[in-house]
């Protein structure tokens, strides 16, 4: 994919992954016009998560969001940008096929990543196991809060419900970019980079992968090197 390798793409979404996207968006149009067709021809990319019961055509659905910040601005064919189904009949049944539709292709070559206040990754929310596969799962009031913005800021409005994959399918990516940025992640950049793996802190079973990136920024790195 965009780092040249046959396997899907894994994305995020967030208001972390924003100026990635942007900043993908422009390398892509610097790109010749031919170069940029074979991108658009070979694209194949997997989000992590989706709403339950939000459509596509919904403002707040990461289809949605996907749509606004990457396949409009680089043309990109829908079916090549795949999420989870959020109007599925049976969001249970929608997670299998969506794990099964990752696991037949492959599996992530780069996957990105953002990091929820809580430490979830994707929306595997405490508890997660690192053995967790793509599920159907409640959210908690800090994701739903944390969220409020795009859905007029208010938590209620956010759903209670999501589909991502899990731990395992993250895990199982051949490379992984974790992007945290802002003071309100400092918390919990820093327990990430000190406390040992556990389901508590869902993003920490990162800890075991063999390819794992972070790029932070100063202000999440704040209490990073502070003594206990
Ligand atoms: C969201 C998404 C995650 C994202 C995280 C951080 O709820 N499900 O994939 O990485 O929470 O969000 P933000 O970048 O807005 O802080």
């Amino acid at each position: 994919m965009l780092d040249g390798s046959a396997w899907p793409l894994g994305l995020a979404t967030g208001r972390t992954m924003e100026p990635v996207y942007a900043a993908v968006v422009r390398r892509v149009a610097a790109l010749a016009p031919q170069q940029q067709e074979v991108l658009r021809q070979r694209w194949l990319s997997f989000n992590l998560d989706e709403y339950v019961g939000l459509s596509a055509a919904d403002p707040g659905s990461f289809h949605a969001v996907m749509h606004r910040h990457l396949l409009e601005p680089l043309q990109l064919v829908a079916s090549r940008l795949r999420l989870p189904e959020g109007l599925a009949v049976d969001p249970h049944v929608e997670a299998e096929r969506y794990g099964a539709a990752l696991g037949a292709a492959g599996g992530m070559g780069l996957q990105l990543l953002g990091l929820g206040l809580n430490g979830h990754v994707g929306f595997n929310e405490p508890p997660s196991a690192a053995d967790s596969r793509c599920r159907c799962l409640d959210l908690s009031d800090s994701t739903r809060r944390q969220n409020a913005g795009a859905f007029g800021g208010d938590p209620a409005a956010v759903p209670a419900r999501a589909i991502t994959l899990g731990l395992a399918e993250i895990l199982a990516a051949r490379r992984i970019l974790l992007v945290v940025t802002g003071a309100a992640k400092a918390p919990v950049l820093r327990a990430l980079l000190r406390q040992p793996p556990g389901v508590e802190l869902p993003a920490s079973w990162l800890q075991g992968h063999p390819q794992v990136e972070v790029i932070a920024d100063r202000a999440a790195l704040a209490l990073a090197e502070q003594p206990a």
